[in-house]
């Protein structure tokens, strides 16, 4: 700053001219005096600018005590301001100090240096403030901006949130009404095709075999709906299972039994792997019969005529089992991947859609491996696959099995 413009707001000639000497003997600054004897003038000059910081006396005709620091603030909250007081009036100086002013000086004890260093410093000061104050009012205006962003943003996640419970509920509401209101109907279709058959017996096998078709049918129409309302209860199911020692090896064999009819009608070979010494595992056998059944009935539908499926069980760790589905048939895009253990999940395309439960790339309504990872999930244990297009898939899910020392209960519930 090349000349320090300061205000004297002084009512006393004496006074006055004393300040103006000692500015004089200054040796570091240049100063410029503009001298006010009433504080109504001080004002007035402190508004029109050119001022750098003021000199204020308290003590003026037309204004007294703090009164006069305020009204001189109120006129340019910005301009330096140090107080110029008496002995007496000390706590007064004080006053304005802790309301702003930058400092205070007792008229009587000033001298040139502590005036000249009063000054540059409360100058200095001011600036710091004024700065800090921006930067306090930027990081303010941020802030607020930021939260308003933010809060528009929870609404409209919260909103999201809203619509897709809504949606989940009215989808839940729609598969519970649709399958129970499918089920009534389907008892009267088995049990009309039960009544036919029996009276048919052996009189007309042309009729019969119509008639075995429709069984099947209906059947697995049966199967659908039971499946699409246990994955529809999902959520706050707990379905309690029953859990009991059992050996892989019996398990995979009665698996291996059930589903042989489609291998051979597909001219597949399907090899077992499975150590006859591998230790009990402690399942609820239906269950893991249903997750070996979907994986390999998957595995000959997206396998070729004349593919190779295999089964295997291992321990992969002391307490875990392994269980691995595998097949070299058409396998799984990456795309896909994510998916496949979705509900409702079909690589949908319409020429290869539903009817066929084992013939080539026939696919249903896609709940079979989700309801693998669910049975597989309550059992403790977890599934992942192995695939790549062209080549084949590997289904693998693992399963606890206890310490040894632990004996089996004969047949025991899970909580
Ligand atoms: N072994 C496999 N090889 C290639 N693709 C598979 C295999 N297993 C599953 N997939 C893919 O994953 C999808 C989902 O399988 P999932 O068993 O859930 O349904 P789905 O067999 O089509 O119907 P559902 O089992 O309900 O009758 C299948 O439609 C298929 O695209
Ligand atoms: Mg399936």
């Amino acid at each position: 700053m090349d000349e320090i413009r300061i205000l004297l707001v002084e009512d006393s000639p004496a006074d006055a001219r004393l300040i103006e000497e000692l500015l004089s003997e200054g040796k570091r600054e240049r100063v410029r005096l503009e001298w006010a004897r009433r504080l109504d003038e001080a004002r007035r000059k402190a508004t029109s600018g050119g001022v750098d910081l003021v000199l204020l006396d308290l003590s003026l005709p037309d204004s007294r005590g703090i009164g006069t620091y305020e009204l001189m603030r109120e006129a340019n909250s910005h301009l330096p301001v140090i107080v110029l007081t008496g002995l007496d009036d000390e706590e007064l100086a004080l006053r304005a100090v802790r309301q702003g002013a930058q400092d205070y000086l007792v008229k009587d004890q000033v001298n040139a240096g502590l005036l000249e260093r009063a000054i540059r410093y409360a100058i200095e000061r001011q600036q710091i403030q004024r700065e800090l104050h921006n930067l306090n009012a930027d990081l303010e205006q941020r802030v607020a901006e930021r939260t308003q962003q933010l809060s528009v943003a929870y609404e409209q996640l919260a909103q999201a949130n809203g619509e897709l419970r809504e949606l989940d509920r009215l989808k839940s509401a729609f598969i519970a009404v649709t399958s129970h209101e499918l089920r009534t109907p389907l008892m009267v279709i088995n049990g009309t095709l039960s009544v036919i058959r029996a009276k048919l017996g052996d009189s007309r096998p042309d009729l019969m075999r119509m008639l075995e078709a429709s069984v099947r049918a209906s059947k697995k129409l049966e199967r659908i709906i039971v499946g699409t309302h246990k994955i529809n209860q999902k959520g706050e199911y707990r379905e309690r299972f029953l859990r009991k020692p059992a050996h892989m090896a019996d398990l995979v064999q009665q698996v291996v039994n059930e589903v042989m009819p489609f291998v051979e009608l597909r001219q597949q070979r399907l090899s077992v792997g499975v150590a006859r010494d591998l230790p009990l595992v402690k399942v609820d056998p239906d269950k893991i019969r249903d997750v070996l059944v979907n994986l390999l009935m998957n595995a000959i539908k997206f396998t070729p005529n004349g593919g190779a499926l295999e089964v295997c069980a291992r321990m992969s760790r002391p307490d875990q089992m392994e269980i691995c589905v595998s097949d070299n048939g058409v396998g799984i895009t990456e795309e896909d991947k994510p998916n496949i253990f979705d509900e409702f999940f079909s690589t949908f395309r319409v020429q290869h859609h539903s009817s066929g439960e084992y013939e080539f790339e026939k696919r249903g309504i896609g709940l079979g491996l989700a309801l693998v990872k669910n049975f597989v999930h309550m059992h403790g244990g977890d599934i992942s696959v192995e695939s790549a297009p062209g080549k084949g898939s590997a289904f693998y899910f693992t399963l606890p099995v206890q310490a040894e020392s632990e004996p089996f209960l004969a047949q025991e519930e899970a909580s």
